[in-house]
């Protein structure tokens, strides 16, 4: 893997988008390394949580590179955007894993959309967000329009996507875009702390929260239905046995 950095301590992979002097930009190459990057660390038994961030302070990532897709014709622009929707954004949403972006400057175009994919984000106070794509004469294709609206409402997606601006972290703490915001030097020890906090909980309820939260927006699915079921799983699972053992018994479960 030549464009990310992976590391496992205490049961939390980070990942580490690594292409700085490029403000680490998602070329195919990266987005192929991240897909198999968090394939495995799913599989990976070490891994209880998985933490997104850019190399360098200045940028999460600063969108797609540009130059890889500057003479793409309308085909080649709808199976890039496909492929990196199918091997990455919805992998990273869909992981059964908690996943953490730890956005540490620029998170523009497909940087925001890879901070948004995750299943929630911590900033620096010097982050930027913004999707940009108009000003290209593009869109948002790994799934920013549908993200977007998601998390900040209709209205203010359409304006960021409109007016192609960037927003400082306060602002999108404001608008519910990332939970926290913190100086660069506590980001990672942040996201560390709650991943923490979450490695406490039982994996396997975590992922059924992960699928019926994730449920309730995707198209013609019930999500309180789908909730029912993720529900009904959880009573057939050890975590179950152990967590209700444990609290009945007055001591910590051992997850
Ligand atoms: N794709 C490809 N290369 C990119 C890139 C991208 N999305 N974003 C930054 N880079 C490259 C620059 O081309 C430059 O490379 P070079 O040194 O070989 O010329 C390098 O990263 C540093 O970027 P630079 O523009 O010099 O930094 P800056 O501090 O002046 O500006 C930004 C920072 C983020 C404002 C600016 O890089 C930018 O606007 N990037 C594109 C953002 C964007 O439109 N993203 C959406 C893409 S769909």
């Amino acid at each position: 893997m030549s464009n990310i950095l992976v590391s496992t301590e205490n049961e939390i992979t980070t990942i580490t988008i690594n292409r700085p002097d490029k403000l680490n930009a998602l070329n195919k190459q990266t987005i192929s390394e991240l897909s198999q990057a968090i394939d495995q660390a799913e599989d990976d038994e070490d891994t209880r949580v998985i933490i997104l961030t850019g190399a360098g302070e200045k940028a999460f990532v600063a969108g797609a590179d540009i130059k890889e897709f500057a003479d793409f014709t309308p085909e080649q622009g709808k199976e890039l955007a496909a492929k990196g929707q199918h091997d990455l954004f919805d992998k990273v949403e869909a992981c059964s894993k908690p996943v953490i972006a730890a956005v540490n400057g620029f998170a523009l175009g497909g940087g925001l959309e890879l901070a948004m994919a995750a299943h929630f984000r911590v900033a620096s106070g010097d982050a930027r967000m913004g999707l940009p794509e108009v000003s290209l004469g593009v869109i948002p294709g790994y799934g920013g329009t549908q993200r977007l609206p998601q998390l900040v409402g209709k209205g203010r997606a359409m304006e960021m996507i409109m007016t192609a601006g960037m927003i400082n972290a306060g602002r999108a703490h404001e608008i519910g875009l990332v939970n926290h915001v913190v100086t660069q030097e506590e980001l990672l020890p942040t996201c560390i702390q709650l991943a923490q906090k979450i490695i406490k909980n039982s994996p396997m309820a975590l992922a059924a929260a992960i699928d019926a939260i994730n449920a309730g927006f995707a198209v013609g699915v019930d999500g309180y239905r789908a909730e029912i079921d993720c529900f009904g799983a959880c009573f057939g699972t050890t975590d179950f046995q152990e967590g209700t053992s444990a609290f009945l018994e007055k001591r910590k479960p051992q997850f």
